[in-house]
């Protein structure tokens, strides 16, 4: 009788163990790519408990949502601000976690003296060149062998597929890439380096990204993947078009990144899409219909835009190399005001009291399901 009950202890505790271990979204995903997530700049000054416990238990990645943009980690020529930038990446060693870069050169949020002189006007190529240089130097090598990869250039295109008229283009022309990427690779030869852009779903901004990554590869350098942003709507872009664009971006031979996923709940009367930052519209209540509550349908909804797309990101799990969801939950999400200032949006994985919502248990279910056909 000892016997058994010992034994049925014993058998229960391993599948307890074995439910404890898959009921994670770091765990169940661990074979297919990692699970990442931006880290806002109150969670990397320390946070609290019940934040930094999901960071650690739910995702083997993070990157930070604006500390180590220009005007955040080097606002004047001469002054650097490292501080939040070295605990964030504190913190990801601690828990084991991918460290990831964004972003080294971008036209937003960038520091003001960057690209102008004392009296405010462009300055000359070779100025800017050696202060990317400087700017990119400085970082990857304080970060050096702790920083796995960076997003080197951000939103370079429009979605025509022209380039985006950044000050950095104006300057320097369309070489202000490569150069970025050139120093990149100088200051940590290690680091994977990547391109990222919003709405890469459209047609013709993906083939301009593929163009891009063959000139990179045809002057033989290093581009390790393309960052697809991942700001979705309910509407749109659809999964065939993902799944396009992910087909293109490895034909030309770098792997994907979705790098910031969240899908907006709200209604998108203006059939806005991607992540132009400037893009702003005006609010008005009936774009803001959630605020008490989510009627079941339109949460039904979400729940399922979120798992086809998971879905798709799991069948490409050869391609696709990590899936980062841009901040942790809906309080801190910045799709609360944008594109519309003041909206209550709902469009990550853990609430508000940093409840799991239920989709993250399908995503898990459908991580383990994807991993066990791996195994067999
Ligand atoms: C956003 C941040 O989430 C906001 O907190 C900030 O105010 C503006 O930038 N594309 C990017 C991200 O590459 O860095 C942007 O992040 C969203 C669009």
């Amino acid at each position: 009788m000892k016997r058994t009950s010992s034994l049925m202890l014993g058998i229960a505790c391993s599948l307890c163990v074995q439910v404890m271990a898959q009921s994670s979204l770091r765990e169940a995903t661990k074979d297919l790519f990692l699970m990442g997530v931006a880290v806002n700049n109150y969670q990397v000054n320390g946070g609290n408990r019940a934040e930094n416990d999901l960071i650690k238990t739910h995702f083997s990645s993070i990157v930070p949502e604006n500390c180590m943009k220009s005007s955040e980690i080097h606002p004047e020529e001469n002054r650097w601000e490292f501080g939040p930038t070295d605990k964030m990446v504190a913190f990801g060693e601690a828990n084991n976690q991918a460290i990831i870069g964004h972003t080294l050169i971008w036209h937003s949020q960038l520091a003001r003296w960057f690209t102008v002189d004392e009296k405010g006007q462009p300055v000359s190529a070779e100025v800017l060149k050696a202060r990317m240089r400087e700017h990119i130097h400085t970082i990857m090598k304080r970060y050096k062998g702790r920083i796995k990869g960076y997003d080197v250039v951000n939103e370079a295109f429009e979605d025509n597929g022209s380039y985006r008229r950044s000050p950095f283009y104006r300057i320097l022309g369309e070489d202000f890439i490569k150069l970025a990427f050139q120093y990149a690779h100088e200051a940590d030869p290690d680091a994977e380096l990547y391109y990222n852009d919003y709405n890469m779903s459209t047609p013709a901004k993906c083939d301009a990204v593929v163009r891009l990554v063959k000139s990179l590869k045809a002057e033989g350098l290093r581009i390790d993947a393309v960052g697809m942003q991942g700001h979705m709507n309910m509407d749109s872009p659809s999964v065939e078009a993902f799944e396009a664009s992910i087909k293109k971006l490895a034909d030309a031979g770098v792997k994907v990144m979705i790098t910031e996923w969240d899908i907006s709940i709200l209604p998108n009367p203006f059939n806005h899409s991607g992540a132009n930052i400037s893009d702003r519209f005006a609010y008005n209540e009936a774009n803001d219909p959630y605020r008490n509550s989510i009627p079941k349908d339109v949460q039904k909804a979400w729940n399922k835009r979120y798992t086809d797309m998971f879905g798709l990101f799991i069948k490409y799990h050869e391609v696709v190399d990590r899936v980062t969801v841009w901040g942790l939950n809906d309080g801190h999400s910045w799709k609360n005001n944008f594109p519309i200032r003041g909206r209550k949006d709902y469009p990550l994985l853990f609430d508000r009291e940093n409840n799991v919502k239920p989709v993250v248990n399908q995503m898990i279910k459908q991580a383990n399901k994807a991993s066990k056909k791996l195994k067999k």
